[in-house]
């Protein structure tokens, strides 16, 4: 069967504005949303129809256990195709979400008072399950230059003591975009294995880099780091289908394993039929719409880091090399309020406020840019129409 081909452009605002998902709930309906990380694109083919047929049957009972499902089995095979990581399916969990294995992970990998260390700026749940299981966070910012953001490797050495526990990692990152490079990856790996960090490694991202780069999963690079390794990933992300709450945990020992599954299954909450069932139709059946979606957004990516050089002056931005999110730095631009609230308030358009992302972001703020490329280019024009009102 001919796959379709997909329309991104001609997008109804209409059916947009008539979604109850966060991204279009959360504002009045004067209000253009480009926050939140969900897209704006329809759904892929094979996914629409599981879900569909699924309600054809009236089948919204309780999903069977999930080992059963072969949701691991298809997580492997995933795994092994895109990635070239081999995992073994036993090595699973079928999770609600990657941010409740990350709280479960700092949980169960550390103690109140140990030090996790976080990259920022950062999704700001990393910020919260550091804050909220009483951590100490350990921030190794990512410093911007000429090239783009990079890891500071002697002040992330010099940041760990006797009680560093687990080293948070977001690749690629939320909100740069950076993938991380074989050479970093392995730089990093050193510098856990050395000090005996737990590392876990949200890697949600990885269906979305561009220009034909390859994400590498930190645990597929050696055993020696692979034992220390929670990873984190769904197809929530990359197929957008967040509502549907399903994700994967795979563990590196078995130690890790066990000490995740000690908070009893029921504390960490159920999975749902249609998130085992979509997440299916995602990986096995929907290359075709990633493929097709993956190439609208690196379009999307050059026209908003080509309008930020020409049009945004007082902006820095590094164009992203993943994800559909743009962080512009907005220091140089004279503004009363933060970059997000000024623009709310001046042109109806939500953006998010960089300070969530870690202190000393007030003024950054992170753009969604997956919407058709008139939307995109309404949302660039109110942009820099806010900027010339102060
Ligand atoms: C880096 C990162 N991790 C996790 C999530 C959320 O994942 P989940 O909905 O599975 O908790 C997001 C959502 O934007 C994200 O960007």
């Amino acid at each position: 069967m001919a796959s379709p081909r997909y329309d991104f452009d001609n997008l109804d605002i209409d059916l947009l504005k008539a979604r109850v998902s966060e991204k279009w709930n959360t504002f009045p309906a004067d209000v253009l949303p480009a926050w939140v990380a969900e897209m704006d694109f329809p759904l892929a083919a094979p996914i629409r129809r599981v879900l569909e047929n699924a309600l054809e049957r009236d089948d919204l009972g309780y999903p069977i256990s999930p080992r059963n499902t072969g949701l691991p089995e298809v997580f492997a095979e995933r795994m092994q195709e895109r990635f070239d990581w081999t995992v073994d399916p036993r090595m699973t969990d079928v999770i609600t979400d990657v941010v409740q294995g990350m709280y479960v992970a700092i949980d169960r990998y550390s103690e109140p008072g140990d030090g996790v260390i976080v990259q920022t700026p950062i999704y700001p749940p990393f910020l919260s399950a550091v804050a909220e299981t009483k951590r100490r966070l350990i921030d190794n910012r990512l410093v911007s230059g000429s090239d783009g953001f990079e890891i500071d490797f002697d002040a992330l050495r010099a940041s760990i003591d006797e009680r560093t526990k687990l080293f948070m990692l977001c690749n690629p990152h939320n909100p740069t975009g950076r993938v991380l490079r074989r050479d970093e990856l392995e730089a990093l790996a050193n510098i856990a294995i050395e000090h005996d960090l737990v590392v876990v490694s949200d890697e949600i991202h990885g269906d979305l880099v561009f220009d034909g780069r390859r994400h590498i999963p930190i645990a597929s690079l050696s055993p020696e780091i692979a034992k220390r390794t929670l990873t984190l990933t769904s197809a929530t992300k990359a197929f957008n289908i967040p509502g549907t709450r399903c994700a994967m945990a795979h563990f590196g020992s078995p130690e890790l394993r066990s000490g995740y599954r000690s908070i009893p299954r029921h504390i960490r909450g159920g999975i749902g039929l249609l998130g085992i069932y979509a997440t299916m139709a995602a990986w096995r059946d929907s290359s075709d719409w990633l493929a097709q979606v993956r190439d609208y957004l690196q379009g999307n990516r050059d026209i908003v880091a080509d309008f930020v050089e020409q049009r945004l002056p007082g902006v820095t931005h590094h164009a992203c090399e993943a994800t559909y999110l743009a962080w512009l730095d907005c220091s140089g631009v004279e503004l009363t309020g933060s970059p997000a609230s000024h623009i709310l308030e001046t042109q109806h358009l939500a953006l998010n406020e960089g300070r969530a992302f870690g202190e000393g972001y007030d003024a950054c703020t992170r753009v969604n840019f997956a919407t058709s490329r008139r939307l995109l280019g309404e949302v660039l024009e109110r942009i820099e129409k806010a900027f010339q009102t102060r």
